[in-house]
């Protein structure tokens, strides 16, 4: 639960005290009125590139942090298939303290009782950070920069309760050419007695002084990674953004325990006869990660300047349709980590192809033409009873014919006259 005093969260956010120089050149939606071609045969290409936080991107679908973007051989795969940007596995300065054990993951299928049969919809992770070499993993994120100068490179970091450490991990980083910094302020089971991921990120007083510290030292774009793992996620979204962070990332995986074995009657995944709570991804958990970017979107509409910040949605994407119901919320990119691990790299043709389609649907012809669309049709409960009540009201009435003689029209004086009767 998160903790937070009234000065957290009040008054309008500024980044001015932090003496940073970031490229700053998003472009919030000044394309919302521009030019539309109606008529299907003569319609263009619907754009799918985004400018975030001054980076460009061809396309919205960015490699959310996890095995997907381990290492130099797979984070080129993803360039080459065409992904918008790469997040990197998280790093943090001694990967030695990162011990992983296995098995780590555990699935959920759809249908015929957990038959390996049935479609994954529900992924359970207990893997940490990377425990790849810090040198290693920096010499990558070089390589690949030297390699791909125009495609954008994002490092995902997560250090302990220390400014040193976390100034250290932001100067190594920046120096490998990367565009932009995610910080891991959400990993569910990594390390709390270290106050590393969400033992940070559910932390409103820790948060706020973790990325002072972050944005005083960065010199490039700063994402803060959200955990869902929390009563109201628009507490440390908030003090993010008013430390300093130009964007923020939701949802890291959701706090679960995948199921008990009926026979040995031990939770899974099971590692020598134990577990400990995961990690959860993939489609199951796409609602809920709609729920919490809607909240986070509206939020940042209401206190922060649209053109300043941005928003990435993650959770369950699978589809070019799950991809548009995120930036419909007001996301600007979109991550993919589980549907990779599931469907290859190959996917972001599928995902490009299947947005485009939903473009042309509309006549959209960029995603500033729709992001954040959806957000005003939602309200409180009360004001849809109310809404409810008054269509009602005119249902009947219309049903119920005139009121009184002055709606008379003229047209059909008996059928007139007897719909006033049976009022
Ligand atoms: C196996 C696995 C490892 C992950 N490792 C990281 C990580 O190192 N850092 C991080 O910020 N998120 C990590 N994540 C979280 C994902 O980036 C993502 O936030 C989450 O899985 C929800 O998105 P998805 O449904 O597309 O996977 C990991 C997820 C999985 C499944």
């Amino acid at each position: 639960m998160a903790s937070l005093s009234s000065s957290h969260i009040s008054g309008r956010s500024s980044v001015a005290e932090f003496p940073k120089l970031r490229r700053l050149g998003f472009r919030g939606r000044s394309s919302r009125v521009g030019f539309r071609v109606f008529a299907s045969d003569t319609q263009p290409e619907p754009d799918l590139s985004v400018t975030v936080n001054g980076l460009k991107m061809p396309n919205p679908f960015v490699i959310g942090s996890g095995p997907p973007g381990t290492n130099y051989t797979v984070m080129k795969r993803a360039f080459d298939e065409g992904w918008g940007a790469v997040i990197a596995k998280t790093v943090s300065l001694d990967a030695a303290k990162v011990i992983n054990v296995t098995p780590r993951y555990a699935r959920l299928r759809a249908g015929a009782n957990g038959s390996v049969k049935g479609q994954i919809i529900g992924w359970e992770n207990i893997e940490l950070i990377s425990d790849r070499p810090l040198e290693i993993m920096l010499k990558e994120f070089k390589q690949l920069k030297e390699e791909y100068p125009d495609r954008i490179l994002i490092a995902s970091i997560m250090e302990e309760y220390n400014k040193a450490a976390w100034e250290e991990l932001i100067e190594r980083v920046e120096e490998t050419g990367v565009d932009a910094i995610e910080i891991n302020f959400s990993c569910p089971h990594g390390m709390p007695e270290r106050k590393m991921g969400a033992a940070v990120g559910q932390d409103c007083v820790l948060l706020e002084e973790v990325c002072g510290w972050i944005n005083a030292k960065a010199t490039i774009p700063v994402w803060a990674k959200m955990t869902p793992n929390i009563t109201d996620i628009t507490q440390p979204a908030k003090v993010a953004l008013k430390s300093g962070c130009e964007g923020v990332s939701a949802i890291n995986t959701i706090m679960s325990v995948m199921g008990i074995n009926l026979d040995t009657l031990r939770p899974e995944p099971c590692v020598e006869g134990y577990s400990t709570p995961g990690g959860y991804s993939s489609k199951a958990v796409h609602p809920i990660a709609l729920g919490k970017v809607m909240k986070i979107a509206q939020m940042m509409k209401a206190e922060f300047n649209d053109k300043e910040y941005s928003l990435s949605g993650i959770g369950g994407v699978e589809t070019g349709g799950d991809a548009a119901e995120f930036i419909l919320l007001g996301s600007n990119t979109v991550q993919v980590c589980t549907g990779v691990m599931m469907h290859g790299y190959g996917l972001v043709k599928k995902l490009c192809a299947e947005l485009k389609d939903f473009m042309r649907r509309h006549n959209f012809s960029s995603i500033e033409d729709f992001r954040g669309v959806s957000l005003e049709y939602f309200t409180t409960h009360t004001d849809l009873v109310r809404r409810q009540q008054e269509a009602i009201r005119q249902r009947k009435a219309i049903k119920k014919g005139l009121q009184s003689d002055k709606d008379w029209t003229g047209d059909g004086f008996v059928k007139e006259s007897e719909s006033m009767v049976s009022n």
